[in-house]
């Protein structure tokens, strides 16, 4: 049995105005019926996967178990933290609440931000991975990389691994986010996958990562579950020992360090919802380009992403090219899809502003 492990605690503030503080693009519709939390989660359900376990902050409590009860999953366990200390605290502190219960149990660690269309696929992979799980190896999931991107990890794979493979490969390095130059030599390359940012491993072997790579997160994550307070099914970790927690991804805390890698290699689609341009690509752009929501019209536009997210609010868009322009009734983002990943920066111009 699989316990799936859906971190859903960012902020998801490329995704500006859709994705907002109180509610971020995890929670929100960005494409089709549920949300990529609720797809998430449904994603890893069925047979061989367990009730989910939720690592999540104090604001989003109410809305993970409304949404987790609009698709009828039912979580194991719902952890908040005292505020967002990044993957490696997160992903730990799941790591020590399920080993407390069976130190053998497998946690398939999976963010809630991601478009993967073909659901068996992905669980058929998920399953191949196992036993590479079982014998103790910590396994990323690698998709073939088609571009230089920088927002990602790379992995390496080893001499002699195939990454066509349909089981886990040995993996020589992982390489977390590099600078532009570096991402076109591991392009070019050819023996780099990217990372998915989703792992399978046992909690035993992943606590003994930390100890290894991490011993201070080790200590300060055990203070924090060991003073943690259950009530309505929500268990909040303890407030201090948290708050005085490094702030890192896993990525770099114990991936980039720990020799027991594997990757199962993943082809049959994925995506990071990282930035409108992103959402430009996965949502299936017309024969001109565009992406138009309801209430959203291109005329003579080419390569355009046009947004209403108001009902009622049309939104017309004349002679643009490459722009994104999305639409809510109390903000409004227009910009090149060139600059998709600057929008954080109005996320943060808003904030200075009050
Ligand atoms: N619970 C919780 N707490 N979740 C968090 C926190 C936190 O403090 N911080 C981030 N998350 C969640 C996000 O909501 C997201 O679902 C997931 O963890 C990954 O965080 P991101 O911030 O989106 O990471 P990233 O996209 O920059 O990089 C990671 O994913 C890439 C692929 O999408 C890395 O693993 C990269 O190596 C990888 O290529
Ligand atoms: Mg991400």
């Amino acid at each position: 049995m699989i316990t799936p492990i859906l971190l859903c605690g960012g902020s998801g503030t490329r995704l500006w105005p859709l994705s907002r503080k109180s509610y971020p693009k995890q929670f929100a519709k960005l494409m089709g019926e549920e949300s990529l939390f609720q797809a998430s989660s449904l994603r890893l359900s069925g047979e061989g996967f367990g009730a989910p376990v939720i690592l999540t902050g104090e604001p989003f409590r109410f809305i993970v178990t409304e949404q987790l009860a609009a698709v009828e999953q039912a979580p194991a366990g719902i952890l908040i933290e005292p505020e967002g200390r990044n993957t490696a605290p997160a992903v730990l502190a799941a790591a020590l609440w399920l080993e407390r219960q069976d130190p053998q149990a497998l946690m398939l660690v999976a963010p809630s931000d991601h478009v993967i269309p073909d659901a068996a696929a992905f669980r058929a992979a998920v399953q191949a991975a196992v036993p590479r799980a079982q014998a103790g190896d910590l396994v990323t999931f690698g998709i073939t990389p088609d571009r230089p991107e920088t927002g990602y990890g790379y992995l390496e794979l080893a001499k002699g691994a195939d990454a066509g493979a349909a089981t886990p490969q040995p993996l020589a390095r992982f390489v977390e986010k590099p600078d532009a130059a570096r991402a076109t030599e591991m392009l070019a390359a050819g023996n780099f996958l990217w990372n998915a940012g989703i792992f399978l491993f046992s909690a035993a072997s992943i606590v003994a990562a930390y100890k290894a790579h991490a011993p201070e997160l080790m200590a300060g994550v055990t203070a924090a579950l060991d003073g943690a307070k259950s009530d309505l099914g929500f268990t909040r970790l303890a407030a201090e020992p948290w708050g005085a927690l490094e702030d890192i991804s896993i990525d770099y805390a114990i991936m980039e360090k720990a020799e027991n890698l594997a990757v199962m290699p993943y082809t049959a689609g994925w995506s990071d919802l990282g930035g409108w341009d992103a959402v430009w690509r996965e949502s299936g752009p017309d024969s001109d380009g565009n992406v138009c929501s309801d209430h959203a019209t291109a005329i003579g536009c080419a390569d355009t992403l046009l947004r209403s997210e108001t009902p009622g609010q049309e939104v017309v868009g004349i002679g643009l090219e490459d722009m994104m322009v999305v639409a809510m009734s109390d903000a409004v983002l227009v910009a090149p899809k060139s600059e998709a990943q600057r929008v954080k920066e109005a996320v943060a111009a808003l904030k200075a502003k009050g």
